[in-house]
Formats: C-alpha cells, sequence, structure tokens
C-alpha cells in the first residue's frame, strides 16, 4: 500500500488515531486541512440557537437546498439535514472568503444578514439537528460494490467506516447525500476548488477513474 502511505499518516493527523497523532499534529493537519475548521470552533454548538437558525435557514436557504435541507439531485444542490455543525460553519466561512470557489454560495453569505458568525452558527446547528433525507437520488446501481471496497479501503479512515464523518476534525459526514453532488465535488476537489483542503487529498481524488468515482458515489447515495 505504499500509495497510500501519506494517507494513513494524514488520516492519523487528522482524525487523532488512539495511540499515534499528537494534538500539536492534530492541529496542523485541521489547519491545513481548513482554517475555517478552527474558527469554527470561536461559537461551540451549546452556544448556537438552532430555533432561531430554523427561521434564517427558511428565509435564506430552503428556496435551494429545500425546505427539510434535502438538497436537489438534479441541480447538484446538496443535502445539508444532519451534516456535521463544524463542517457546515466552515464551508459557510470558506464560501464567504473565497476558500471555497462556489459564485453562487458566495454571493449567499456575502449578504448583511449572513455575514454573522451567529447566524452562520444558528443555522448550522439547526441543520446538524435536523432529521436527515432518506431519499437522496442515487446512481444506476451498477457498481455498488466496487464503490463499497473503495470506500473502505481508500476513504473510510478519514470518513469512518460509517461514512459519518468526524465532528472534531470538521470531515463531513457522505452519507443521505445525492450522487449527483458527491460526483461533482469529488471532481471540484481534484480540480482544486477547494483552497483549504490538503494538496495530497487533491492528488489522491484526482488519480480516482470516471468509474471509480461514480461507483463510490453510487455506494454513498445509497446509505440512509
Ligand atoms: C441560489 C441557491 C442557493 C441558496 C439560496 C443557498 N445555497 Fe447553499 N449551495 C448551493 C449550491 C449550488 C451549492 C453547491 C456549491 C458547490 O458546487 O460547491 C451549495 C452548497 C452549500 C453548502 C456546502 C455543503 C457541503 O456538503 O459541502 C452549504 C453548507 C450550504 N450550501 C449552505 C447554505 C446555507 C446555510 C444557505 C442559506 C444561508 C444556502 N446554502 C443558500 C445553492 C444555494
Ligand atoms: C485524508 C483524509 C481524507 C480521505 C482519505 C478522504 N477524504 Fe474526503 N474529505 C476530507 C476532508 C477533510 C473533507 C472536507 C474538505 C473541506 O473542508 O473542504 C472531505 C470532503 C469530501 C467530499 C465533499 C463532501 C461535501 O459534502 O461537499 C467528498 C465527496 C469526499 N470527501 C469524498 C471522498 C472519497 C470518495 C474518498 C475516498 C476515495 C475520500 N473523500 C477520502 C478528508 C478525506
Amino acid at each position: 500500500m505504499p500509495r497510500f502511505g501519506f494517507l494513513i499518516a494524514f488520516a492519523t493527523a487528522l482524525i487523532g488515531t488512539p495511540g499515534a497523532a499528537t494534538p500539536a499534529a492534530a492541529a496542523a493537519a485541521a489547519a491545513s486541512t481548513g482554517s475555517a475548521a478552527v474558527s469554527a470552533q470561536a461559537i461551540p454548538l451549546a452556544a448556537a440557537h438552532a430555533d432561531s437558525g430554523a427561521g434564517q435557514f427558511r428565509a435564506h436557504c430552503a428556496r435551494c437546498h429545500g425546505p427539510q435541507g434535502y438538497g436537489a439531485a438534479k441541480q447538484a444542490i446538496p443535502a445539508l439535514a444532519g451534516q456535521r455543525y463544524t463542517y457546515l460553519v466552515a464551508q459557510l466561512g470558506d464560501f464567504a472568503a473565497g476558500a471555497r470557489d462556489s459564485d453562487t454560495m458566495h454571493r449567499v453569505v456575502s449578504q448583511k444578514a449572513l455575514r454573522e458568525p451567529q447566524v452562520r452558527a444558528d443555522i448550522a446547528a439547526y441543520l446538524n439537528a435536523a432529521e436527515p433525507s432518506t431519499l437522496p437520488a442515487t446512481g444506476d446501481g451498477a457498481d455498488v460494490a466496487l464503490g463499497r471496497g473503495i470506500f473502505h479501503e481508500q476513504c473510510a479512515a478519514c470518513h469512518g467506516a460509517d461514512a459519518r464523518g468526524s465532528e472534531a476534525a470538521a470531515v463531513p459526514s457522505l452519507r443521505h447525500q445525492h450522487y449527483s453532488y458527491l460526483v461533482a465535488q469529488i471532481h471540484m476537489i481534484a480540480a482544486g476548488y477547494r483552497h483549504n483542503i490538503d494538496e495530497n487529498l487533491e492528488f489522491f481524488l484526482r488519480s480516482l477513474d470516471e468509474r471509480d468515482v461514480s461507483a463510490t458515489a453510487d455506494y454513498l447515495s445509497r446509505l440512509h
């Protein structure tokens, strides 16, 4: 497995596998994978107000992400319900700062009402607690076994064997998500659209061929 050696080291530092990582290494990895992950800790989940986040979500987000935060498969708009709190806050910060390229989301989070860290935290807390979708759109089912194998061999070290991600390291859950969005993001990360992540991860995702990407996304879209 020499090809994946760096991944194991990186995953260990990021997730903090017992007995290996030092807190300093974990912090360094978190900083290099998503600086916003660090600032996300500024407002802990306990200090965020999901009730007020629900109203903000309806006002500013539901028209695209759907009234229940289930996204829209056709436009590759992600489901957000049940997603990790620190990851959501980190992404909103990255869109605002241009550290993740998306004109649509940059415009959304640049609105005056959404510049407040507390408002973003409240929306993220609401989404984190929201019931996840059981209806993500899947792929064609042809390569699900291949996708399962790739996920467990190459992705689970960071995203978790159950694909639920990690709160502390701001690693996203990949469950309850649309196939179209997963495919699009694997390509976008590989193409460098997220400037806060480790370039080894970009390089690694670039090494997957089209069939691998489709198979892994199809497997994940069926986890709900
Ligand atoms: C005009 C449509 C639109 C609106 C309104 C909108 N979004 Fe988005 N959102 C998108 C699209 C499209 C993407 C995918 C961006 C990409 O390609 O990276 C996205 C992506 C995201 C992501 C990244 C999810 C992930 O899994 O990485 C988050 C978080 C998010 N939006 C939160 C919000 C919140 C919170 C609001 C309201 C404050 C909102 N969005 C309003 C269209 C929208
Ligand atoms: C070394 C750790 C690591 C490994 C290995 C890894 N990922 Fe990730 N992945 C991350 C992190 C961290 C993020 C969040 C990046 C950010 O903050 O923008 C992420 C984000 C993603 C996203 C975007 C999710 C969203 O909601 O937008 C997808 C899709 C994804 N990874 C798929 C995969 C797949 C498929 C594999 C295996 C082939 C994989 N990842 C392997 C750490 C990893």
